[in-house]
């Protein structure tokens, strides 16, 4: 049995992500949640986590200089629950490269396509618009490139014909509670972890799509 592996999750909005994680947790779980950061006030998922008795902090872009000063204030308060995972989970600020050497290794996000198709915004539209049988999410290393570091896990399903941007959003979300437990799961539990290769599943070496789950 591994020590406990302490997490920061990093939020922008609702947190239905977080909300999922906190429920995939129990006493004999491998993972702890030690705090939520916001870059939001108002974000949602900051009373998801006062509810589940989580430490919670906001750092608010908006008083800093540059990137480089927001993140690094991010990192203090990050830094002081000495973390071994930090979790990206709808935080919707461009992170500087400073931030992701700092956490390489120990860095995951979600992202709400099949990387590497459609990095950056407006996913679930831009897969519709090209006419696209599938589409899904993934969970990936943060590396210094936008959605580009190596994919530890994907969910993939096919699009309906006709399928509704709202249909095809809350499915491809439901599919992100399910990944994204079970990626940080993996990962406290030592079996997934990022090497000079890529990402590395119970020391096997993933495709590029990662472990590919069709839902
Ligand atoms: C999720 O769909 C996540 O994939 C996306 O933000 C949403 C957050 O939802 N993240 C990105 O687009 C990052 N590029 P949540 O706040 O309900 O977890």
């Amino acid at each position: 049995m591994h020590a406990p592996c302490n997490v920061v999750v990093l939020i922008s909005g609702s947190g239905s992500n977080l909300q999922a994680l906190i429920d995939s947790l129990d006493e004999n779980s491998p993972v702890r949640i030690r705090a939520v950061v916001s870059n939001r006030a108002d974000a949602f998922g900051l009373q998801r986590a006062q509810a589940a008795g989580i430490d919670t902090h906001v750092v608010q872009h908006k008083g800093f200089a540059d990137r480089e000063a927001f993140d690094a204030a991010l990192i203090e308060i990050i830094d002081t629950y000495q973390p071994q995972l930090v979790v990206l989970a709808g935080f919707m600020r461009i992170l500087s490269a400073g931030f992701a050497r700092h956490y390489q290794g120990r860095l995951l996000n979600i992202h709400p396509s099949l990387l590497p198709k459609y990095k950056g915004l407006d996913t679930h539209r831009r897969a519709l618009d090209a006419g696209d049988q599938e589409h899904g999410c993934s969970v990936h290393f943060v590396t210094e490139e936008l959605d580009g570091g190596p994919v530890a896990i994907q969910a993939c399903l096919r699009i309906e014909p006709n399928e509704s941007i709202d249909k095809l959003t809350d499915r491809v979300h439901a599919a992100e509670h399910i990944i994204y437990p079970l990626a940080v799961r993996w990962f406290a539990e030592g079996r997934l972890r990022l090497a000079d290769q890529g990402a590395m599943l119970d020391d096997t070496l993933l495709p590029a799509s990662g472990h590919l789950l069709r839902i």
